[in-house]
């Protein structure tokens, strides 16, 4: 199980000290919310707020690009340190192309869903994509609540994944907490963006230890 801090939940006036709680809090991700005002209704931050932190922590860095032209961006954010590089289904006729440049860079592929887009529209990249975000709140802001008739979702990408033999991560986004990331896990879930439900605790690493035991028993044997 992988727990993934959201930085767009954190005190923006501190990026550096910020990215340094979810490490010490024993987070094995940090998850950058990228967004450009157009592809959803509110802008966080860009490749040097990520270029700043990038030496300051050695979470793997988890970009998900909430972007209408994602591709004028994916060479400034490998080039600031990104690890994974996400883009939204939505994008159509872009997204085989986004998923070979991204390939190009030497970063793995993430590949989001909304919550009103079938899950079915991600099944012919899944041979391609190294990690599914089932979004499990409209995008755009952090403090949302969860929106749990995602759960067939999740468990769709699950059993695709599992009948296929194939090894791609299923992320969840949005309104995860304790309780909302179980629920997550027991559908197939297995690495988890959470914002305000860590960022907001003065002892994130309980919460992120909480969050990571809680997933694992919910999941069973079967954990990744
Ligand atoms: C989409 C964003 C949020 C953020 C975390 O709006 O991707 O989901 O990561 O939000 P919360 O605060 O709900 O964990
Ligand atoms: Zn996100």
């Amino acid at each position: 199980m992988i727990i993934a801090p959201s930085l767009l939940a954190s005190n923006y006036t501190r990026f550096g000290a910020e990215a340094v709680r979810a490490s010490r809090a024993k987070a094995e991700w940090l998850h950058l919310d990228i967004m450009d005002g157009h592809f959803v209704p509110n802008i966080s931050f860009g490749p040097e707020v990520v270029r700043q932190i990038r030496p300051l922590v050695r979470n793997v860095f988890d970009v998900h690009l909430m972007c209408s032209n994602p591709e004028i961006l994916l060479e400034p954010f490998a080039n600031a340190g990104a690890d994974w590089i996400t883009i939204h289904a939505e994008l159509g006729s872009k997204v085989e192309g986004l998923i070979w440049k991204i390939r190009s860079l030497g970063k793995k592929v993430g590949l989001a869903v909304n919550p009103p887009t079938p899950i079915q529209v991600a099944e012919k990249f899944l041979p391609k994509i190294d990690l599914l975000l089932v979004m499990t709140v409209n995008p755009g802001f952090g403090g949302q609540p969860f929106i749990s008739e995602m759960l067939p979702k999740i468990q769709q990408a699950a059993n695709w994944r599992r009948t296929t033999g194939l090894s791609y991560r299923i992320e969840v986004d949005g309104g995860i907490n304790i309780d909302t990331a179980r629920e997550c896990a027991r559908a197939g879930a297995d690495t988890f963006v959470a914002g305000t439900a860590l960022f907001s605790k003065r002892q994130m690493g309980a919460a992120v230890t909480s969050m990571r035991k809680a997933t694992k028993a919910a999941a069973g044997k079967g954990g990744r």
